[in-house]
C-alpha cells in the first residue's frame, strides 16, 4: 500500500481513510479497495458537458438498457418478511431516504412492510412525523434489557400498510448495553423473529457505522441494499462494507445476500456524475439497480413534510423512481405475487 496521495487525473483513488480491508482483495478491487479510476474533478468540469448523446437516449441512467421488470399482482396471503438491510457506513447517501420511499412505494403495491428505525439519529421515524424524542418506548427497549416486544413498540403510519418501529437518541446507548449479551450480534433478529410471518416486507434502516448495530442488522437480513451517491468519493469504503457483508454471511447468517446498490443523487446533466456511475456499474456489474435516484431538493422537502415523496409527490420523479426500485425489489426477492 502506498502513502495517502491526492487524486490525480486519470489515476486510481488513495486508499481508504476508513481502515483498510482486513481479508483477501475483495472483487473488482485491487488491494481491497475499488478505485474510482475517473478524470480528476477539476478536469471533468473543463470540459465540455453536453449531457446525454442521442444514442444514449435508449440505455437508462446507469448507461445499459434497463432490464425488464414484471409489474408486480397483488398477494393474496402475507409473510414471511424478506428482511432488508439499507446500509452503507458513508453518512448522507440517501439510507434514511430510500427506506422511507422504498417502503411506501412496497406499500403501494400491497405489499405489508414494516420499517426499523436502527439509528439514534431517528431521522426514519421523524420523516414520517413521528414525535420521536418524546417517544417512551422506542426500538431500544426491543433490544436492551428489561425487553419488550416489538407489538409494544411498533406504530402505523399515514401510509396504508406501512408500520414503523421508531428509535430515538435512547438507542446510542445500546451497543455498549448489548456489548455483554450473549448472542448480542442476533438480538434484533430474535425481537423482529415474533412479527416475521405479518409483513412481506422489514426495511431497516441503518446508522452510518459498521458498530454492532448495524451488525445485527445484517445478522437478521436475507439482503442488504447499498444507497451510493453517484460522487467522486462514494467508493470509499465499499470494500469495507462488502467484506463486513461476506464477515456476517461467514459467521453468522449465511442467507445474507447482496441485494443490490442503489445509484442516488444522480444528475444527469453532469460528466461528473455519468462517469461515477460507469465506473460503479463498471465494478458491480448487474448487482446496480436500474433504477436511479436522481438529486431532487424535492426529497428534504420531504423530510419536512414528514410523508414519503410517493404521497406527497405522487407524480414526482422521485416518486415514480422509487416505485420503480419497488418493483426491482418485488422482483429480485421473488415476491412478485
Ligand atoms: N436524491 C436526492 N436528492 C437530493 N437530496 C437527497 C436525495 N436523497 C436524499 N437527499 C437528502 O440528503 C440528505 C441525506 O439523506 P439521508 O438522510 O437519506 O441519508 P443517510 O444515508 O440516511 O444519512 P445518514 O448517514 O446521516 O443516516 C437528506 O437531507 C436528504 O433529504
Ligand atoms: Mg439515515
Amino acid at each position: 500500500m502506498t502513502t495517502p496521495q491526492p487524486p490525480a487525473p486519470g489515476v486510481a483513488d488513495g486508499p481508504d481513510p476508513e481502515g483498510p480491508a482486513t481479508t483477501a482483495p475483495a472483487p473488482g478491487s485491487a488491494n481491497g479497495q475499488y478505485h474510482l479510476t475517473i478524470d480528476a474533478p477539476a478536469r471533468a468540469s473543463a470540459q465540455a458537458d453536453t449531457g446525454p448523446t442521442a444514442s444514449d437516449e435508449e440505455l437508462g441512467p446507469t448507461g445499459r438498457v434497463n432490464r425488464p421488470v414484471p409489474e408486480p399482482t397483488p398477494l393474496d396471503r402475507h409473510g414471511p418478511a424478506v428482511v432488508v438491510a439499507v446500509c452503507n457506513q458513508k453518512g448522507g447517501v440517501g439510507k434514511t431516504t430510500s427506506t422511507i420511499n422504498l417502503g411506501a412505494a412496497l406499500a403501494e403495491y400491497g405489499r405489508r412492510v414494516l420499517l426499523v428505525d436502527l439509528d439514534p439519529q431517528g431521522a426514519l421515524s421523524a420523516g414520517l412525523g413521528v414525535p420521536h424524542h418524546e417517544l417512551d418506548l422506542t426500538v431500544h427497549n426491543v433490544l436492551v434489557p428489561p425487553q419488550v416486544s416489538v407489538d409494544d413498540v411498533l406504530m402505523s403510519t399515514r401510509v396504508d400498510g406501512l408500520d414503523l418501529l421508531p428509535s430515538n437518541i435512547d438507542l446510542s446507548a445500546a451497543e455498549i448495553q448489548l456489548v455483554n449479551e450473549v448472542g448480542r450480534e442476533h438480538t434484533l433478529a430474535r425481537a423482529l423473529h415474533p412479527v416475521l410471518d405479518r409483513y412481506d416486507y422489514v426495511l431497516i434502516d441503518c446508522q452510518p457505522s459498521l458498530g454492532l448495530l448495524t451488525v445485527n442488522a445484517l445478522a437478521c437480513a436475507d439482503t442488504v441494499v447499498i444507497p451510493m451517491e453517484c460522487e467522486y468519493f462514494s467508493l470509499r469504503g465499499l470494500a469495507l462494507l462488502t467484506d463486513t457483508i461476506d464477515k456476517v454471511r461467514d459467521r453468522l447468517n449465511p442467507r445474507l445476500s447482496l441485494g443490490g446498490i442503489l445509484m442516488t443523487m444522480f444528475d444527469a446533466r453532469t460528466l461528473h456524475s455519468r462517469e461515477v456511475m460507469a465506473r460503479v456499474v463498471e465494478v458491480f456489474g448487474d448487482t446496480v439497480y436500474d433504477t436511479v435516484i436522481a438529486r431532487t431538493v424535492r426529497f428534504p422537502e420531504t423530510s419536512v413534510a414528514g410523508e414519503p415523496i410517493t404521497s406527497w409527490a405522487p407524480k414526482s420523479g422521485g416518486a415514480t423512481a422509487y416505485r420503480s426500485l419497488a418493483r426491482e425489489v418485488i422482483d429480485r426477492t421473488g415476491r412478485a405475487g
